[in-house]
């Protein structure tokens, strides 16, 4: 075990996590120079077609240190050792956080990796907390220094200055062309400690007595058709073989281990996972709904143990359930599909943990599920994954954040979607605050306080990490953030400034609900609720929109936006014109005037008749507003 060593790389998004993760690959002879392509660890396509990474993916590599030679170290290491290194890649977004938490806790060290031209980010921050919270070693680095554009010494300064170190500290790197990676690898191994293991006061007198004790945390799971659920694990106690029994402590259910292996970073089976390891059980059990991400795997010694001893074996700690911020109905727009969607639901949850839903019903669309997720990137990706992986066109209602109200008996219920606001018959509408901070380089000071402005932010301070470089805190409604506000401060500050939120709690708010009505018909899908202050607006910015991502039909289609009974905005989206006449030769003008009128009859008919098919696609372009 004191070989092994278990780490993880956590940055701001793009500042070079799977790129500097091709690098450890490559110089570890884990994946051929010739195999690997860019960006190896995000294999999902998804990852690989948008450049971020929404998963986190663990990767098993063995390093020889036939010389040792580490900047920094202050440690004495042997030459000529093998270490097995433990890599988990972890995504940058903020909206993936809880990717990065749960792979903490599986490991004991961490590489903070900063871009060298950005500096350190909201996000850099965010995760740095998470890691010192879980009292990991971090090593730092500082990437990207072969840009023409690095700022090297500041970044170096910045970092210095958030884990109060001195510069000569951070090490200075190019995970594109590769310097200073293996340097920066032996020093993983020289100051990231071996695996710890579980204390001896944690350990409960049943599980001293049993000799075949074993503990390992789920730290993310997927399925397969002929395994069952694949659970990625980190074995905390003991060891465990193909065709033991096994026990989940929390869910106290049982299965049978169909294999097991390590990630290198394809799936590999092996005879045995042992103690300190990151590997993979598959568990034999079938329903995904019963293997939970944070619970405990054990063991179970038929002739040691008994079930109802099973009962006193402590669970590891586990992760803190991850709480949606935006929620969303989504339907199957064949409603035979409802199961499929279930299904496909329940099989994405199982490495998705963050995603949550529950079961509901709209007249007009039959049955669907209320879905929650931790922002609208996240929403974005899990429709597509949808899409992609199961097959399944939506209906994806407008998003939106969890209100209070009351009902007719002034009991305080939640308004989840816009479809809930009927139900809130007192309307004295409460709605979430956050603390928001935006870090930012002091050139787009003024362009951040202008957005900031727009979505009615409250000033609370700044502090600074150094002369051009500070981190503003405000006041905002979480409705203003969620969906587009990231793009848009991106756009104003060329990508110079990033953000991290905190929940504040509920406040009073005035708040309307728009109703969207395409060839006069109401479409519940795209109804949302704004702020009464800014209702004509987005009211405009909606209609127009939708005109501008609807597909042309025959006919003219009137798109209304409407409050309560009256009409606020209103745009058409034009008709295709076929020109019935070209047919015609020669000027006979009564027969030319006949089909034109025989195709305007025509069109009025299939307006007064037609059902407008929406696409998957426009009810995502659409939210985005
Ligand atoms: P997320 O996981 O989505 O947060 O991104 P990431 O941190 O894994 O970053 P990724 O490795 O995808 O790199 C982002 C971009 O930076 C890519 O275009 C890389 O080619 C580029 N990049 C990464 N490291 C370097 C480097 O050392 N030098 C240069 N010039 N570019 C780099």
């Amino acid at each position: 075990m004191e070989k092994i060593r278990n780490f993880v790389i956590i940055s701001h998004i793009d500042h070079g996590k799977s790129t500097l993760a091709d690098r450890f690959l490559e110089i570890t002879n884990t994946v051929s120079k010739e195999k690997i392509k860019e960006q190896y660890l995000d294999m999902m396509d998804l990852e690989k077609e948008r450049g971020i990474t929404i998963k986190l993916q663990p990767c098993r590599m063995e390093f020889n240190i036939p010389n040792f030679n580490c900047q920094n170290s202050d440690k004495f290491i042997l030459s000529n050792q093998n270490y097995i290194l433990n890599l988990i890649d972890t995504p940058g977004h903020v909206d993936f956080n809880y990717e990065v938490s749960r792979s903490l806790a599986a490991v004991e060290g961490a590489i903070l990796l900063v871009d060298a031209v950005k500096g350190i980010q909201a996000q850099t921050l965010a995760n740095l907390e998470l890691a010192k919270k879980q009292k990991l070693v971090i090593v730092p680095a500082v990437n990207k220094i072969d840009m023409r554009n690095a700022r090297v010494q500041e970044a170096k300064q910045e970092i210095s200055h958030i884990l109060n170190i001195p510069c000569k500290d951070v090490f200075e790197i190019s995970a594109k062309k590769g310097i200073n990676i293996k340097e920066l690898l032996e020093a993983v191994v020289n100051k990231v400690p071996a695996p710890c293991q579980i204390s001896e006061t944690e350990i409960q007198k049943t599980e001293k007595q049993n000799q075949e004790f074993f503990k390992a945390l789920i730290f993310d799971s997927k399925y397969d058709t002929y395994k069952g659920v694949v659970a990625y694990v980190r074995v905390f106690q003991g060891a465990i073989k193909t065709g033991e029994k096994i026990y989940l402590i929390n869910e106290k259910i049982q299965g049978e281990v169909k294999e097991v292996g390590y990630f290198k970073p394809e799936m590999s089976s092996v005879s045995e996972l042992k103690q300190g390891e990151i590997g993979y059980i598959s568990t034999g059990i079938k329903e995904p709904g019963k293997v939970r991400i944070g619970e405990t795997i054990t063991k179970i010694k038929i002739k040691n143990i008994g079930t109802s001893e099973l009962a006193d074996i402590k669970a590891l700690p586990g992760y803190e359930e991850p709480k949606p911020v935006v929620f969303v109905s989504i339907y199957p727009e064949d409603s035979n599909n409802f199961e499929l969607l279930k299904q496909s639901l329940l099989k994405l949850k199982l490495n998705d943990p963050a995603l949550c839903f529950e079961q509901e019903r709209k007249e007009m669309f039959g049955q669907g599920f209320r879905c929650g997720f931790l922002g609208s990137l996240h929403l974005e990706i899990i429709t597509e994954r949808l899409f992609r992986e199961f097959g399944l066109n939506l209906v994806i209602f407008s998003p939106s954040v969890v209100y209070k109200s009351k009902d007719k008996n002034n009991k305080e219920i939640f308004v989840f979607t816009p479809s809930d606001w009927e139900n809130a018959l007192q309307k004295e509408f409460q709605e979430p605050w956050v603390k928001l901070e935006v870090m930012t380089q002091s050139d787009y000071l003024g362009n951040v306080m202008e957005i900031i402005k727009d979505i009615d932010g409250k000033y609370i301070g700044t502090e600074y990490f150094t002369q051009k470089k500070l981190l503003l805190s405000y006041e905002v409604p979480l409705r203003e953030i969620v969906m587009q506000f990231y793009d848009r401060l991106m756009g104003k500050t060329q990508g110079y400034a990033s953000i991290n939120y905190k929940m504040l709690g509920y406040r009073k708010s005035d708040l309307v609900k728009l109703d969207v009505l395409i060839a006069g018909k109401k479409q519940d899908a795209f109804s949302r609720i704004v702020s009464k202050r800014k209702a004509e607006k987005e009211a405009r910015i909606l209609a127009k929109k939708i005109k501008d991502v609807l597909p042309v039909q025959q006919f003219s289609v009137p798109i209304q936006v409407k409050v309560g009974g009256d009409i606020i905005a209103r745009e058409t989206v034009k008709s295709r014109r076929k020109d019935v006449t070209a047919p015609l030769y020669g000027g006979d003008y009564t027969r030319k005037r006949k089909l034109l009128e025989k195709q305007k009859k025509g069109k009025k008919k299939l307006k007064q008749t037609a059902n407008i098919k929406i696409p998957t696609k426009v009810f995502l372009e659409v939210f985005k507003v």
